[in-house]
């Protein structure tokens, strides 16, 4: 219908008019028709996707820095807690007693042969938190080759301490009667083994001696503590 209508007329300007209020029209209808459709199906295009991002920008950012610093609190305080785990743990990964020398006297003293002579030392045992020190009795006895050896009371048996007689010449253990002879060889009775001696050393002529517990009821000789 334009096309027939000269170009630059009043009636061609009218019509021109008349399309573009008509157009103008439709995309206002569009648009009501799509906010409609938003309100009715709860939808989130058109206009609320932008809001939506403007909102949600900030509250990700919150989110991210609280979890940064949730992960740094649980880092620094694992870092820091380490030292005090060990200190924590450190008497139960230790053994339960501390092996260390202890001093019996001059070489000198224990020249006699034949005659083992009793020495009472102090042992500490660590129980977890708790340090006990207990007495332990050993023998020192000199061998055939002049060298010293120390023994311990213990009996392999079932741990009763032995003791020497000098009648008898011999070690007597009170529980179950076995017998060692002066140089702690195994003579009579239930023991599986001889008694136990220890390591010793010689500093600045004066004996001296690592004492240990060795299990008992073995014929071998197998280190407790
Ligand atoms: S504990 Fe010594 S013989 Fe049994």
């Amino acid at each position: 219908m334009r096309g027939d209508v000269p170009r630059g007329s009043p009636e061609r300007i009218i019509i021109q008019y008349s399309e573009s209020m008509m157009q103008k029209g439709t995309v206002a209808q569009h648009h009501k028709d799509d906010r409609e459709d938003q309100k009715t199906s709860g939808s989130s295009v058109g206009h609320t996707t932008h809001v939506d991002d403007n909102e949600s920008r900030p509250v990700t950012g919150r989110r991210a820095f609280l979890a940064w610093l949730g992960l740094g609190t649980v880092g620094v305080g694992g870092f820091l807690s380490v030292p005090l785990v060990r200190f924590a743990l450190d008497p139960l990964t230790r053994a339960a007693t501390e092996t260390s020398w202890t001093d019996l006297g001059p070489t000198s003293d224990f020249m006699e042969t034949g005659i083992p002579q009793k020495r009472t030392i102090n042992i500490t045992n660590i129980d977890g938190w708790r340090k006990v020190v207990s007495e332990k009795a050993v023998y020192v006895v000199k061998k055939a080759d002049n060298s010293l050896a120390v023994l311990s009371s213990s009996c392999p048996h079932l741990g009763c301490s032995v003791k020497w007689n000098d009648d008898g010449k011999q070690f007597k253990c009170p529980c179950h009667n076995g017998a060692f002879a002066a140089d702690g060889k195994l003579l009579s009775g239930p023991p599986p083994r001889n008694l136990d001696e220890l390591e010793t050393r010689v500093t600045d002529g004066r004996l001296q001696v690592k004492y240990q517990s060795f299990r008992p009821l073995v014929k071998s000789k197998e280190v407790l503590a």
